[in-house]
């Protein structure tokens, strides 16, 4: 995997949805431009950034959405999903109720995205094992019930975070 510079030969979007503060914003900032911020600001409506890969001989334009967790930022759900081939479903480690509300975000995927999309349970912020609220088995079963691929990661310590994409990206491919 390396980068690429001319030619295009793919774009793929990408959206990244789960409950408010579980790092979706962080684990992009390090994905696009390997940055990290504690400070991270709740993101309001929609943002995007691009990186661009090659995967198997190809060049790969990632396009990655990523909107609000919160559902007064949240931005017009039929749009945000349109067009998408890969969804990552982000919950933190640390706090069981982001845990407990994938089913519910995935009910809204499957709703209005395509039926063949790729999709990743993701457990973030492992540097805080310490406080761990959900069991790795229990989100690991979870995942294999749905159908889903799984990763823990750590946008802090960017344990992860570019397996997490290319899992998705090259399952996409
Ligand atoms: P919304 O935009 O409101 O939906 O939240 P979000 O999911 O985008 O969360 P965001 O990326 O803004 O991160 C929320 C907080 O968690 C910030 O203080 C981040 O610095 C912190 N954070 C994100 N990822 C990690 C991580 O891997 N480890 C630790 N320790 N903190 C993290
Ligand atoms: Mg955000």
């Amino acid at each position: 995997y390396g980068d690429a510079s001319q030619k295009i030969d793919y774009v793929f979007k990408v959206v990244l949805i789960g409950d408010s503060a579980v790092g979706k914003s962080q684990i992009l900032s390090r994905f696009a431009r390997n940055e990290f911020s504690l400070d991270s600001k709740a993101t309001i409506g929609v943002e995007f950034q691009t990186r661009t890969l090659v995967i198997q001989h190809k060049s790969v334009k990632a396009q990655i959405w990523d909107t609000a967790g919160q559902e007064r930022y949240r931005a017009v759900t039929s749009a945000y999903y349109r067009g998408a081939v890969g969804a990552m479903l982000v919950y933190d480690i640390t706090k069981r109720p982001t845990f407990d509300h994938i089913p519910r975000w995935l009910e809204e995927l499957r709703a209005h995205a395509d039926k063949n999309i790729v999709i990743i349970l993701i457990g973030n912020k492992t540097d805080l094992g310490d406080h761990r609220a959900v069991p790795t088995e229990d989100a690991k079963d979870f995942a294999q019930k749905e159908g889903l691929f799984f990763l823990e990661t750590s946008a802090l310590e960017a344990t992860n975070v570019e397996e997490a994409f290319l899992t998705v990206l090259t399952e996409i491919f």
